[in-house]
């Protein structure tokens, strides 16, 4: 018997220990044991760091969707598989059964395929959080289509850059979107975006909220009635272990975003098992995870893990303060949620709210609490356990990465003892390493250092789409023979990891990935901007917010500043998206530099931060005058 499901310390160690001794043995017996598969693999694991390749269960034949529905059928026919919760509390929640839901994938599945597409081909989908969202992903999976999931928050310029890296032949979209109490024009974004893109052939839409909206002839088409003409079931494109399941942008600390590839098998075993054993997931539970499908969190913990477990997910639509700020608390008493969540942005924001619209609600069937995305801070944690899990529900911290697919570090709940801000221990197969910066590994416990992980893990990322060499680059190059992650951690006396923050140009706002290079070159688009660099400071909701330093050309310097602020701040709105919108905007004439030319950003961050006490040596700096003039002007 495998150790699919793990239920006490002891039995976790002993299991740590085996899938370490020997991964291909341990991965094996539970996609063995758990999963459905046309044929089975010739080979548990290949890898080599050096190309970089790695290849899980190559030579099995499987298709996910089977995994995530058919197979349920027999025994969970009419049980909920997707919950879904509209934005508007008076709208009816709707419980999509698996047979519903295997209805539905068929159908879209068959409307995709008389559109022309075919395994391999890539769509984009840029939805809100309904139901078609969750349905497009697995239809795409039915037919070996690769979905490339765009969040409906990016702005048209951020989607048409993701469609052209992967020249998505077809858009899938809304008419637009409702957001507490706004409606948001999506197709207004798209039609925007597809000026800029050749590829698509083909956009089709769902209507969410009966905008009146323009439908490009020959391009545009109503989802629906097409669905309705479609038929109801669809056989599933039988797809190699390491055929590519999906698409998922993030940003890098230079450049375009990367594009990264998850293939099938060890995907779907990795996140099937994490779901299972993190969340410790048992057949009637209502399990909700708060984030949106446009995120790895969403792929991983909202419709690949749970859905092959056979569980119950809910999908929320709204936001955390419409009506008002109980709506979390709200549904958790209405639908009886079982575990929840959420990122530390969103714990943080409604914790400054008045604990009324917590103590209205009964949460008592709440077992296990989450949270991702970014470092918890102790008074956070503390208002989780004490307000939402009334010190009952173990609170999970877990650490993982849209390039890892699923969650790598994090207690396994009702087993390993929480510490605040604490993901502890690495769950099985994963086997962490802190690194000093000459490539050393640093042994022992209370340490601290760059994290990497030494060995493969079935959910990693394959690639970067079009651009294996920056894969490469970008995660195996800083070290050699391991996946570097980006992130510092700390290892304490008891062998638990807590993760510092990124010690590259990654900026987390309110738990999204922000690079800080596609930010700067938004800004320096400006006329009057001449050079900028963004650097993270310490926000009390967002984690971290963004702070710009400008420097302006001639032309701008006589310009009104807090005009010029906010049309920076719409250039990247624009560009970007507003989640990447500057919070504080400094206007300089100079920025510290290497004398090689390069911006010294450790300085900048600790201005920003007004931690000024220890900049360092400053005086090998090439304008080592420019520290003062910069502190002096800071923006508190
Ligand atoms: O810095 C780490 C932080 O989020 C980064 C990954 O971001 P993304 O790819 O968008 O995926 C987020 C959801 C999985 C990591 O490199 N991060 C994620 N979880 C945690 C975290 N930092 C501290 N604690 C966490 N639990």
């Amino acid at each position: 018997m495998s150790n699919y499901h793990i239920k006490h310390l002891e039995e976790y160690f002993q299991v740590y220990r085996k899938s370490v001794r020997n991964p291909e043995s341990y991965w094996e017996e539970i996609a063995e044991e758990h999963f459905m598969w046309h044929k089975r693999w010739d080979n548990v694991l290949s890898y080599d760091f050096d190309k970089p390749e790695f290849k899980w269960f190559e030579g099995a034949k499987l298709n996910i969707t089977e995994n995530c529905i058919d197979r349920h059928l027999r025994t969970r026919g009419d049980k909920t598989a997707i919950l879904f919760e509209p934005n508007n509390p008076d709208e009816e929640a709707l419980h999509i059964s698996y047979n519903e839901l295997h209805e539905r994938v068929a159908k879209m599945a068959n409307v995709l395929k008389s559109q022309g597409i075919k395994k391999g081909d890539r769509v984009c989908i840029y939805l809100p959080m309904i139901p078609e969202l969750a349905v497009s992903v697995l239809a795409c999976a039915r037919i070996g289509a690769i979905h490339s999931v765009v969040f409906a928050g990016f702005s048209s310029s951020a989607l048409a850059t993701r469609i052209n890296d992967s020249d998505c032949k077809l858009v899938i979209t809304s008419d637009g979107s409702f957001r507490g109490s706004k409606t948001i024009d999506l197709k207004g974004i798209v039609d925007e975006g597809l000026k800029k893109c050749e590829s698509v052939e083909t956009v089709l839409v769902v209507n969410r909220i009966n905008a009146e909206i323009d439908m490009k002839e020959g391009r545009d088409q109503w989802l629906q009635p097409l669905l309705e003409k479609a038929e109801t079931t669809c056989a599933p494109e039988i797809m190699d272990a390491e055929d590519p399941l999906f698409i998922l942008y993030t940003s890098g600390s230079t450049g375009t975003p990367k594009g990264m590839v998850h293939t099938t098998a060890g995907y779907m075993v990795y996140s099937a098992f994490t779901f299972k054993n993190v969340f410790q997931y048992r057949e009637d539970d209502v399990y909700w995870c708060t984030a949106d499908i446009g995120w790895i969190t969403g792929h991983s913990y909202i419709v690949y893990g749970p859905l092959a477990n056979g569980a119950t997910t809910v999908m929320f639509e709204g936001v955390p303060s419409y009506p008002d700020y109980g709506r979390f608390w709200e549904i958790v008493e209405k639908h009886k949620v079982t575990q929840f969540y959420t990122a530390p942005t969103a714990i943080r924001a409604l914790a400054k709210e008045n604990l009324e619209h917590v103590e209205k609600y009964d949460l008592t069937s709440l077992k296990v609490l989450g949270t991702v995305g970014e470092p918890i801070n102790e008074e956070a944690w503390h208002w989780y356990d004490e307000n939402i899990g009334k010190k009952k529900s173990p609170i999970v911290d877990t650490w993982w990465q849209t390039e890892t697919g699923g969650i790598m570090i994090s207690p396994i709940p009702y087993s390993t003892p929480a510490i605040p801000t604490f993901a502890t221990l690495p769950l099985p197969g994963i086997q962490p390493a802190l690194m000093d910066e000459e490539g050393n590994e640093i042994k022992g416990n209370q340490v601290d250092g760059r994290l990497c992980i030494k060995f493969p893990w079935p959910s990693m990322a394959r690639t970067i789409w079009g651009n294996h060499q920056r894969y490469k680059e970008t995660y195996f190059s800083a070290f050699k023979n391991m996946y570097f992650t980006g992130d510092g951690a700390l290892r304490d006396s008891v062998g638990y990891y807590r993760i510092t923050g990124r010690v590259d140009d990654v900026v987390i706002v309110s738990g999204h990935n922000l690079g800080t290079a596609p930010i700067e070159d938004a800004i320096n688009e400006h006329p009057a901007v001449a050079e900028s660099a963004i650097v993270g400071y310490p926000h009390e909701v967002k984690g971290n917010a963004l702070y710009g330093y400008v420097i302006l050309k001639e032309t701008g310097e006589s310009r009104n500043q807090d005009n010029l602020r906010k049309e920076i701040n719409q250039l990247i709105s624009d560009r970007i998206g507003p989640i990447a919108k500057l919070d504080k905007i400094q206007f300089t004439n100079g920025l510290p530099k290497t004398r090689s030319g390069k911006i010294m950003r450790r300085i900048l961050r600790k201005i920003a931060s007004n931690d000024t006490s220890n900049l360092g040596d400053t005086s090998t700096l090439l304008n080592p005058e420019i520290v003062q003039e910069v502190m002096d002007n800071v923006i508190k």
